[in-house]
């Protein structure tokens, strides 16, 4: 079956927070140290210690949020470890992941001027599994209070004068797991408590990111709103893309059979329905929709590339990673109403990354590309779509073979966010365009696609899987007739 799609150019949502095309970056692996922080006496090329090549690339995609140090590790970050003379600051085990030594070198100082120089706002995750109310409050004083103050004064001394601006920060991570196994009720008067000292200091406003659920855990939602909604600004979610199973093998990352591209993508659309839910929940609480749902840990999750630490979650990223990529956007927009932030886990070397590195060498994934095609959605607003899309079948079960999204940017260009999951078919697809002279404008396209479910980039041949000029777009009336080939992800723009 055609796909029939209508975009209504005059019916205007909600405003797609740039927020959702976030990242996060966690002491795991080789994500922060050999991925970002090299330090200064590298021979890999670097500026105050963080590499060029990687800076250059994320300094590209106008990352708008990056979350840190954790995931896992921040309910076992105590930050006062790593500030000071980096010679000085102590050595401590990596428990969560893989055993091995940090020696923290990447502190608040450094992470800060990472996002300073990528020109992104700071989330900060807080520790509430491991460290005390005090050390949480200090923290925060020593990042944003200007004045005269302990933290205030211990930041000067360590050659920051002026205060940092922060937004965001997270109140603990996993609270229900890694964060301290608790229940929702324990943790609803925790997060209660912790966040009393999270304080607003001058004219820094922290908006308060409340320890959310666990993929289907909607009593977690329940609880967390009925108890303490009004001490928050947003909630999180995490779910993960996985195609087997999380203890007995999650499937690999490069050689996988058709069944596995299929059950990826089918796992991958079920966000939507998670979002659905927990909204669902959220609204009884906080119809106007003040609390932004967080969904600040998502993306695949495979086996870990045969012969590296399993602790270091290292994973390969193919053409499937892009259009799980794709499809996650599509479905962010979809909620702009509500969620507000989502970060993809992780940026670098870690899980669904942007970039790979081996010692100096650097490649980009198809996931990095898909994130630069969508930027033309950050802060745009959503437009109404309606659609009557042919379905993808394997083995008897069924997937809508298409994804599509519209936004219009503040010049009143529009984009067109298209996926076709099919890993055999083209898509043929006839979108049209109510409330647009279609032959009077400008139409050009970027494509994503492979010719292979397991095609990728590697050291070697870097560029195998790239965005090329997408020409299989034709205006016809008021409408596009557009044919996205097997396993593509395309962004069309309409001026
Ligand atoms: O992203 C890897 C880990 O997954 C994070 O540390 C944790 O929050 C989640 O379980």
């Amino acid at each position: 079956m055609k796909n029939h799609v209508v975009i209504n150019a005059d019916i205007e949502k909600a405003k797609i927070n740039k927020n959702i095309y976030g990242h996060f970056a966690e002491h795991l692996g080789r994500g922060i140290y050999e991925g970002i922080w090299v330090g200064e006496d590298s021979s890999i090329p670097n500026t105050n210690g963080i590499r060029n090549d990687v800076l250059a690339a994320l300094k590209n995609l106008n990352i708008p949020v990056l979350r840190w140090p954790g995931g896992c590790f921040a309910d076992e970050y105590h930050w006062k470890d790593g500030i000071g003379p980096r010679e000085n600051r102590k050595r401590m085990i990596n428990t969560h992941w893989g055993g091995v030594v940090e020696n923290n070198h990447f502190g608040t100082h450094e992470f800060m001027m990472l996002c300073e120089m990528l020109e992104t706002e700071p989330y900060i995750c807080g520790n509430v599994g491991s460290g005390t109310v005090q050390e949480m409050s200090e923290w925060v004083e020593y990042m944003t209070f200007d004045g005269e103050s302990p933290m205030a004064n211990l930041r000067k001394e360590n050659g920051r004068e002026e205060p940092w601006k922060l937004t965001y920060f997270g109140v603990g991570n996993e609270n229900w797991g890694c964060g301290g196994n608790m229940r929702p009720e324990y943790y609803a008067d925790l997060y209660r408590r912790y966040q009393t000292y999270v304080r607003n200091y001058g004219d820094n406003r922290i908006y308060k990111i409340a320890g959310g659920a666990n993929v289907d855990d909607y009593n977690w939602t329940e609880v967390l709103m009925k108890n303490a909604a009004r001490m928050m600004d947003g909630l999180s979610l995490h779910y993960y893309t996985i195609p087997g199973e999380f203890w007995t093998g999650k499937g690999s990352a490069t050689d996988f059979p058709e069944s596995e591209w299929f059950i990826t993508l089918k796992k991958a659309l079920h966000m939507d329905t998670l979002i659905t839910k927990h909204s669902t929940i959220m609204d009884k609480y906080d119809p106007e929709k003040r609390i932004g749902m967080i969904i600040d840990e998502w993306g695949t999750w495979f086996d870990p590339e045969p012969g590296t630490n399993p602790g270091f979650l290292y994973q390969q990223n193919t053409i499937r990673d892009a259009l799980v990529a794709g499809l996650h956007f599509n479905v962010f927009h979809e909620h702009a109403d509500r969620v507000q932030m989502a970060n993809i886990a992780q940026t670098i070397n870690v899980l669904q990354a942007m970039i790979l590195t081996e010692g100096e060498k650097m490649i980009l994934t198809p996931t990095y590309h898909v994130f630069d095609m969508f930027k033309v959605h950050h802060d745009a607003t959503l437009l109404a779509v309606d659609g009557q899309f042919g379905q993808y079948e394997l083995d008897g079960e069924s997937l809508p073979q298409t994804s599509v999204s519209a936004s219009k940017d503040a010049n009143g260009n529009i984009h067109i966010s298209l996926c076709n999951l099919d890993h055999q078919n083209a898509a043929e697809i006839e979108v049209h365009l109510r409330g647009i002279n279609v032959e009077a404008a400008s139409i050009s396209g970027t494509i994503l696609t492979a010719g292979e479910m397991n095609a990728h980039n590697t050291f070697e041949q870097p560029e195998n899987v790239k965005p090329a000029e997408f020409t299989e777009v034709k205006a016809d009336g008021q409408s596009l007739s557009v044919t996205l080939p097997p396993m593509s992800v395309v962004v069309l723009a309409v001026k």
